[in-house]
């Protein structure tokens, strides 16, 4: 895919240049623990524009639609003061989960999507996971109408392997892949970050903070309510946490060092693997969302970042990221 040559202090995201720094919009909805007042999530919004983030990251999942309706009314009227993404893929109902990235569940979810985020094209509009009942190849034509038709302007895909990645984009240009990836999940690191290098695609890393460990804003498991999800990952156990805990505490002494808060340490990390990637922190917090950006062009001297990579990676973090029932639908490639 032939790309633009991106603004200063910008990265290319399929024909825009945005900050490499984008915001994860999901803990406006599904913030870790419960849901966020919607008054406050119209304040992080609008404080996140004047900050100059200008890449904004949602999904239908998200509070099954409250999140796309919270941006929709929130920025009604600054559509162009940022790129847009959201997903389709997932679907909820009740107890059950599944996953339909047919051309007509897709085409029906996008629609909804325009509705709901009160806009008539979404930048960029992902799969949010792999459906292994249909060929990619399928899925991606499907997509590739709506592309046609202007209803969306690129194609994104999470929490793909390289292999699905290139299948993938051998029908139509991929604008990003959006896996996770932060110093304690590397498996980008096995053939993802090189594919998406090698065809001009983007990686989106999400959560890449961690899931906030990284941001050292969970001490103890205990901390963390019994309804919110991390409660359940393997990291977080017992058997795992303390373990991984010491290291996060060598992690925040070398911030401490730096003169960076941890959060903006672990983004600075997350930034320096490539120019073609980018991150988007979640946060639901004011303070966190001003941080977050505030040192954005900050890179580490190659000392610092080659001692990071050897504290913290998947040799040395006990546990894996996905409880099992997670992973089943987990296409990408996996350190086990
Ligand atoms: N494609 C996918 O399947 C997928 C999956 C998960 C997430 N995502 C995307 O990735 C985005 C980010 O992921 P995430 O929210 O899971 O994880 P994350 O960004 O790694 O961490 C978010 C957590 O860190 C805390 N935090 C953020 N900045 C902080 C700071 N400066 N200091 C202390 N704590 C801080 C937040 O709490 P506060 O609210 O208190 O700041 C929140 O608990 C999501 O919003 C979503 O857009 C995509």
């Amino acid at each position: 895919m032939t790309q633009a040559t991106p603004a200063a202090g910008k990265r290319t995201l399929g024909t825009h240049s945005v900050c490499p720094i984008g915001l994860g919009c999901m803990s406006l909805s599904l913030a870790y623990g419960g849901q966020l007042p919607d008054e406050q999530g119209v304040e992080i919004l609008h404080r996140a524009l004047d900050l100059g983030y200008d890449h904004l990251d949602t999904a239908r999942l998200y509070g099954m639609g409250h999140n796309e309706t919270l941006l929709g009314k929130t920025l009604r009227g600054l559509r162009d003061r940022f790129f847009l993404a959201s997903k389709t893929g997932i679907y909820v109902e009740g107890n059950k989960r599944w996953i339909d990235c047919s051309p007509k569940a897709t085409r029906a979810a996008c629609e909804e999507s325009l509705r709901l985020l009160q806009t008539d094209y979404i930048d960029l509009y992902y799969l949010h996971r792999h459906d292994d009942s249909i060929p990619i190849e399928e899925a991606i034509e499907g997509m590739a109408q709506l592309v046609q038709e202007g209803k969306i302007g690129g194609i994104g895909l999470s929490e793909v392997s390289a292999p699905t990645l290139r299948r993938a984009a051998a029908v139509h240009p991929i604008t990003a892949v959006q896996n996770e990836y932060s110093l304690w999940t590397r498996n980008p690191e096995i053939a993802v970050l090189d594919a998406c290098r090698e065809l001009g695609t983007t990686f989106v890393a999400f959560s890449p903070l961690g899931r906030g460990v990284l941001a050292n804003s969970v001490q103890s498991p205990e901390q963390i309510s019994d309804t919110d999800f991390r409660k359940t990952m393997p990291r977080f156990l017992p058997e795992n946490w303390g373990h991984n805990y010491g290291l996060i505490c060598q992690f925040n002494g070398i911030a401490a060092e730096q003169g960076v808060s941890p959060a903006q340490l672990a983004l600075a990390w997350v930034l320096s693997r490539g120019e073609h990637v980018v991150a988007i922190p979640g946060t639901g917090n004011m303070k966190h969302l001003e941080e977050n950006m505030a040192r954005h062009d900050w890179q580490p001297d190659a000392d610092v970042l080659q001692r990071l990579d050897q504290l913290i990676n998947q040799q040395t973090i006990h546990g894996h990221r996905y409880s099992e029932a997670m992973r089943a639908n987990i296409d990408s490639e996996d350190f086990s």
